[in-house]
């Protein structure tokens, strides 16, 4: 077994962005001929792969991202990580790729964090250690069927906030010309082909001066799906917290503990529902993107219909309802806060 560096790294901890840093090593498994290996950490990465690989082709592959975080206490907390191990799974069935074990996605993950130790920020520094677990159908191939050989590795990158600005700063939002997903589609799936074509999206977002694209459903492009990397919280006149239902978005992880935090916590009345838009607009009090890398993001102003709307604080300020639930979610992720539901699952290092 390779021994662990436990000297931090002299990064500027407190100014990392939402970047891809080198870190030693990475967790890798391969699986042929029905079986997976065991799989091992190695130093090296860049990937060398069949010309031919359909992940190339066709995209089938996909991925996963989830965060680990350092306590006062020093010990380091994973957060549901079962359900990104669920989740991958579930694309895994959909692109008709071998399904990665939930016990060695698990020792992937918490290989990939004990053995970069070094590279975890430190507790205070609001930064986080990133992992991407990604799942790939490589081999020779041309004609459109699944790999007959694929990769599970999982890396590792510290990073800050997702969003420019950071922490809780409020972001922009534009409703995108462009469908994410069709409803019996692969939007609810984490599949890397989604956020392909997603990019061009954003980039028209950014154009208007917003952060991020926001889609509406694909079918009647009346209802609120999602935003580009990240599910949306609405807090509603009359106590309402809802999330927009549809069959085309990603189940994130992050909203699912937000929702039972603003209901057992907050005492609001949460709704999983259809939400349409342009109908509902002028009951939207706060509104709020959230992920894994976005947290929980306030956003004061979204482009619909040719014009910005605004939301709390003539969509300048961060609004009440997302900062408690921002401060109560990012306290039981760093362990700050008594965590009654069992979320988060400590990495052992020894
Ligand atoms: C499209 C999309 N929606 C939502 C999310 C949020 O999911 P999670 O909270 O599991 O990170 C992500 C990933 O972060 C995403 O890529």
């Amino acid at each position: 077994m390779n021994s662990i560096n436990r000297k931090k790294q002299d990064l500027d901890w407190g100014n990392l962005g939402f970047t891809y840093q080198k870190t030693d090593y990475r967790f890798v498994a391969s699986w042929k001929d029905g079986a997976w290996s065991e799989g091992e950490n190695i130093t090296g990465e860049v990937m060398a792969i069949h010309e031919g690989s359909p992940s190339l082709h066709y995209a089938q592959q996909c991925f996963e991202g989830m965060k680990a975080q350092t306590t006062k206490d020093g010990s380091v907390l994973l957060f549901r990580p079962e359900l990104n191990s669920r989740r991958m799974n579930e694309t895994a069935r959909r692109l008709m790729m071998p399904e990665v074990p939930e016990a060695l996605f698990m020792k992937g993950v918490d290989e990939a964090v004990r053995m970069n130790y070094s590279w975890i920020p430190p507790y205070g520094s609001g930064a986080a250690l990133y992992i991407r677990p990604l799942l790939i159908g490589t081999g020779e191939n041309l004609g459109l069927r699944p790999a007959t050989q694929y990769e599970f590795r999982v890396f590792v990158s510290p990073v800050g906030p997702y969003y420019k600005g950071g922490g809780l700063s409020v972001i922009k939002l534009a409703v995108t010309n462009y469908d994410r997903a069709a409803p019996l589609g692969t939007g609810h799936v984490k599949a890397g082909a989604n956020y392909a074509g997603g990019l061009l999206s954003t980039k028209s977002a950014q154009d208007l001066g917003a952060n991020e694209a926001l889609y509406l459903d694909a079918a009647e492009r009346k209802y609120l799906d999602e935003a580009g990397s990240a599910n949306i919280l609405l807090a509603m006149k009359g106590n309402r917290f809802v999330t927009p239902d549809s069959k085309a978005i990603l189940p994130s992880v992050t909203r699912r503990a937000i929702m039972d935090l603003a209901k057992d916590e907050l005492g609001l009345q949460t709704e999983s529902r259809p939400v349409e838009l342009e109908k509902e607009l002028k009951d939207i009090e706060e509104m709020a993107a959230c992920g894994t890398a976005a947290v929980i993001s306030p956003v004061g102003k979204i482009w619909f219909k040719d014009q910005w709307h605004s939301f709390y604080g003539a969509g300048e300020k961060v609004g009440p309802v997302m900062l408690k639930l921002y401060d109560m979610l990012t306290q039981i992720q760093k362990g700050e806060r008594d965590d009654p539901y069992g979320w988060t699952k400590p990495v052992a290092f020894d």
